[in-house]
């Protein structure tokens, strides 16, 4: 068969193209990771030609032998990782996963109580445009005027006043550790089902550095490709053995049909780097290398959203430093090849697509090897690219400084 260089050059070329962008960028999405080189093996290969539908010993396709063992593998692993009974691998998303697990327990026209997206939560979380907020009824919790943390007294508060059917714990842009402990004894307050969707912080969860919410809710889902560090895709796992049917049963046929074979067997190898010593000490990293961001941004006067982290990324006020918006500076950032994304910072008086604020996640430039001195460096780089926004010299020298970092530690592709 002939390979992708002569089948399609202008395929071929942007491939080429985004591996060197992301070998001369900083990487600092906090939900980006770099795959190891056997994740993009087993996700590149021939596993991609193979109809599967249905699970393990039941399927509706012959020939499915050695799917079965690799779906297996990666369900075996994956309950191991997080110390849980029932896992479903094959949502194709993390979208698709709380879309599954929604159904497996609620009708439509059920309330949701999910945290608000502009406080931290996702779209899938009861946002008006998604799904979530359109077959449920939504309501929502934030962070504390004060701390910039969750307040569970008022998410007690708002859950006794609205009594909803399940809430939703877990976010996309929050800092801090989350106490599932606590959402479960407010779940139970009110006889919601609880789900935690702890997609950003898996890879701590795993290791761990978070407490584990399979341990108090009734369904968990996440993502396999932030900082777990697999391929994208989604999964879902709960210790009830009735609702692991119907998560099951939601999964497919309910919302999906053949598996993703390819992405499920890169899922399996993840999980088997995930329950590595080294892993261990990789996420021990992620964090400190966060803490660090943190401690010199603020040093460098900016405002870091609840004064700091406990997890893998930071929320950066940038507009009261800099009188720039979160988008103007992702802007910025990206022409001296510092990728970030804009964000909403808590009771933001900016409209969601200019930001007053940055999110900073360390998980990929940790993947990388760099350490504590590299992140006072690049903290360092960002406050004088702020600084110096319309000073092009000294833009220029900032990324001449960006590209020797990441040549000091080279991306393995
Ligand atoms: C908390 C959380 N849940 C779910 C998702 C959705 O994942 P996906 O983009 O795979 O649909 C994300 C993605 O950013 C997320 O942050």
């Amino acid at each position: 068969m002939n390979n992708l260089k002569d089948v399609d050059i202008e395929v071929f070329t942007a491939i080429e193209e985004e591996k060197n962008r992301q070998k001369n960028h900083l990487e600092l999405i906090a939900s980006e990771n770099f795959v190891s080189k056997a994740v993009l093996e087993a996700q590149g290969s021939i596993m991609t030609n193979k109809y599967a539908e249905g699970y393990p010993g039941k399927r509706y396709y012959g020939g499915c032998e050695y799917i079965d063992v690799v779906e297996n593998l990666a369900k075996e692993r994956l309950k191991k990782l997080f110390n849980v009974n029932y896992v479903n691998v094959q949502p194709h998303s993390g979208s698709q996963a709380n879309m599954a697990a929604y159904r497996s327990v609620l009708n439509d026209g059920d309330k949701i109580l999910g945290m608000a997206l502009d406080h931290g939560g996702h779209l899938t979380h009861g946002y008006t445009l998604s799904f979530s907020g359109q077959d449920y009824i939504s309501y929502t919790y934030g962070v504390s005027k004060d701390t910039e943390m969750i307040d569970y007294d008022e998410v007690e508060r708002i859950a006794l006043e609205i009594k909803p059917n399940l809430i939703v714990a877990g976010a996309s842009a929050y800092p801090r550790m989350i106490d599932f402990k606590r959402f479960r004894e407010i779940a139970d307050k009110v006889g919601a089902y609880l789900m935690v969707d702890m997609a950003h912080i898996a890879g701590l969860v795993a290791t761990g550095l978070h407490q584990n919410p399979c341990e108090y809710a009734d369904i968990v889902t996440s993502t396999t490709h932030k900082t777990l560090r697999g391929p994208r895709g989604g999964i879902i796992m709960t210790n009830n053995e009735e609702i692991a049917k119907k998560i099951d049963k939601a999964v497919f046929p309910g919302i999906q049909g053949g598996p993703l074979m390819h992405v499920i067997s890169a899922k399996a190898v993840a999980f088997k780097e995930a329950l590595s010593p080294e892993f261990v000490t990789y996420q021990e990293q992620v964090i400190k290398n966060a803490k660090v961001l943190a401690n010199r941004l603020m040093e460098n006067g900016f405002h870091v959203i609840s004064n700091g982290t406990d997890n893998h990324l930071l929320l950066v006020d940038v507009k009261s430093k800099s009188g720039l918006t979160g988008k103007a500076v992702e802007n910025l950032l990206g022409t001296i090849n510092i990728t970030v994304n804009k964000n909403t910072i808590p009771n933001d008086q900016e409209k969601p697509f200019l930001a007053s604020g940055i999110r900073l996640g360390t998980p990929a430039l940790t993947t990388r090897g760099m350490k504590e001195e590299e992140m006072v460096e690049i903290a360092d780089i960002i406050t004088s690219a702020l600084i110096n926004h319309d000073n092009q010299e000294k833009l220029n020298l900032l990324k001449e400084e960006v590209i020797s970092l990441c040549n000091r530690f080279p991306l393995d592709y």
